[in-house]
Formats: C-alpha cells, structure tokens, sequence
C-alpha cells in the first residue's frame, strides 16, 4: 500500500475484497486466469481515485465500492489485451497471462472482464455513469487501434502520439474521478474540476511510462524495460531525440522504428540521453501533474483531497 491509500484505508479494503468475489466464474480457466493476474496485485491507482474522488465531493453511500472494482476490472481487461497486442512476457513481476496461458484465453478472459464490469455498472444502474464507462471502453480501443497505425511510423508528430495516449491511458484515470464526483451528486464544476485532474493525471502517468521504458528497472517495474522500441513505437522519449538529435541520431532511431528492431538499443539509450529526451518527456509530465493539481484548488480540503494531490506528485517521481 502506497501512502496516499491511508485516507481510504478501509474502503479499499472493500474494493479488493469485492475484486475477488466478482471474479468467480463456474468455468475454471476463466477463474484461474482472472486469479492470476490479480493476485499479482498492481498498485490499483484507479480504483484508489474512483475512491478519493468520491470522498473529495462529500458521498456518502456505498456505491463507490462497486465503481472502483469496475475501472479495476476495466483496466485489468485492458492489460490482459495490451500484452497480446505488445507481446510482452513480464507483467507485475510475473510472467504475462499470454505468456504463462497463451493469447486466445488472455483475450477471451479481457472479454470477461469487460463483461463483468458492465454487469456490475447495470446494477449501480446511473445513465450518467454508464454512459461515461462506455464513452471510455470505447476510446481506450480506439486509442489502441490508433497506436498500433503508428507503430513502426518514425513520422507521428508529437501531436498524434498525445493523442494515443490521452485515449489509451488518460481517460480511464478521467473516467475514475469523474464518476466518482456524479456518483456524489456533487456540482458540475466539482464533476469537472475531478474529471480534468483524472485527464491530466493520467497524460502524465503514460508520459512518465513511456520515460521509464528507456530509464526503468525491470525488476522494480515488475515489466521489461525496451518493450516499445522492439514493437517500433514513436514514444515521445524517440520523437524528442529524432528532432533533436544528429542526422545519424535520428537516421539511427527512424530506422530502429521502421524495423522495431532493440539490436541499437545502446547507441538509442545514448541518442536519448544526449538530446535531453527523457528530462524532456517528464517536464511534459510534470507540466500535466501542475495542471492536475490545480484542479484541486477550489475544492474544499480533507485527507482525500491531500492525498489526490500526493498521488499527482507520486505519478511523476515513481520508479515503479
Ligand atoms: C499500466 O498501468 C498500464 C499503463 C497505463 C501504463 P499501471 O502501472 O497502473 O499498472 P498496475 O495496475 O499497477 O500493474
Ligand atoms: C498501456 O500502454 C495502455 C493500456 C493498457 C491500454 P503500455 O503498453 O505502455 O502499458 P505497459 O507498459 O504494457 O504497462
Ligand atoms: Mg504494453
Ligand atoms: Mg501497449
Ligand atoms: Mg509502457
């Protein structure tokens, strides 16, 4: 548990405990894999701030535990797809569910997931909610399809990559703290004020991932470190040292890119370092972690509130 878990300390108790009693299938291998890799635990920064959220704008019910389960589930289903898609072998320490169970039942168990989030969300029964969750599964795939276009694109503007993974990654944080305040029944400009901090929270989160790619530790990642350069992804980290680099820099990493090749991984790390690539990405993070901050402002103080603004901090300095 990270510090900023301390203000919700017991509903989040409720939200793990509800996560396992909903996986339960009566087919085995749907179970078995669901267990697997939520058993490995992740550091559930998402239904933390449905929670937080939720908190921050004065609700009082119950319902909150079932929407926090939900974008875990979500998120969960995502990650179980997004393995596939990247083929990657190591996630939350372990292998992957595609490495360890192979990729039709990953995919096929993501669909589960998803499904049980939207039977879960029926029961909550709030169109204004419903609509948000289905608004953002919606995007995040788009956000996915969009990415894969670009692989192996050494041409995608910075631009086209900010878009990726605002749809990918941001709107599911945004989804998190904006249903979290509808479900208070708090203020639009409350809903609002939740939904952009969830916005540019999230931006920074990818940008800082997309930085630890190159910079990370795999063992603390708990995921392998150079994944995108071996699937050819223009990551900002690329794009920055492309524009910024020599001519052979940028021939370099356009070619790495095209191939999706790591067999330059050293001279691209050098490129990266030399062109001030990585400090770069996470200024742009830490100008979104400001911005989400400021969000903040105008809502009344409580641990909750204080704790949203620690986890911004945490989303820029985290090794992990
Ligand atoms: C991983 O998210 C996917 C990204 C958006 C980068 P997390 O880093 O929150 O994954 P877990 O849930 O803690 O494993
Ligand atoms: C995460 O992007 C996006 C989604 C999970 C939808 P990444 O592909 O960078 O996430 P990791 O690095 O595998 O966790
Ligand atoms: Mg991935
Ligand atoms: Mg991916
Ligand atoms: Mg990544």
């Amino acid at each position: 548990m990270l510090p900023f878990h301390e203000a919700v300390k017991p509903q989040f108790q409720q939200v793990n405990d509800l996560i396992v009693s909903q996986l339960h299938s009566d087919v085995g291998l749907v179970e078995n894999i669901g267990q697997y890799i939520i058993d490995a635990g992740g550091k559930r920064l998402r239904p933390l701030l449905v929670l937080l959220s939720a908190n921050s704008c004065g609700y009082r019910g119950d319902q909150h535990i079932a929407l926090a389960a939900i974008i875990e589930f979500i998120h969960t289903a995502t990650l179980l797809h997004d393995d596939v898609v990247d083929t990657s072998d190591l996630r939350r320490g372990r292998a992957t569910a595609n490495a360890r169970f192979g990729n039709a039942p990953s995919v096929l168990v993501g669909d589960f997931l998803y499904s049980r989030a939207f039977q879960m969300l029926v029961d909550i029964g709030d169109m204004e909610i419903m609509r948000i969750i289905a608004d953002t599964t919606n995007i995040i795939s788009e956000g996915e399809v969009q990415q894969l276009i670009n692989a192996g694109d050494p041409d995608t503007s910075e631009d086209a990559y900010s878009e990726v993974i605002r749809k990918k990654t941001a709107q599911l944080f945004e989804a998190a703290t904006h249903t979290g305040a509808v479900l208070a029944g708090s203020n639009r400009s409350q809903h609002e004020a939740m939904r952009l901090y969830g916005h540019h929270l999230g931006m920074a989160f990818q940008l800082v991932d997309d930085a630890l790619d190159y910079s990370g530790n795999t063992d603390e990642l708990g995921k392998n470190v150079g994944d995108d350069l071996a699937e050819g992804k223009p990551t900002l980290p690329l794009i920055y040292a492309m524009q910024h680099g020599t001519q052979a820099q940028a021939e370099l990493i356009r070619g790495a890119i095209t191939d999706s090749g790591i067999d330059q991984l050293d001279a691209i790390l050098e490129a990266i370092h030399a062109t001030g690539a990585l400090n770069y990405t996470l200024e742009r993070a830490g100008h979104h972690v400001r911005a989400a901050q400021a969000c903040l402002e105008g809502m009344p103080d409580s641990a909750e509130l204080r704790a949203m603004s620690t986890l911004a901090d945490f989303a820029l300095s985290r090794t992990f």
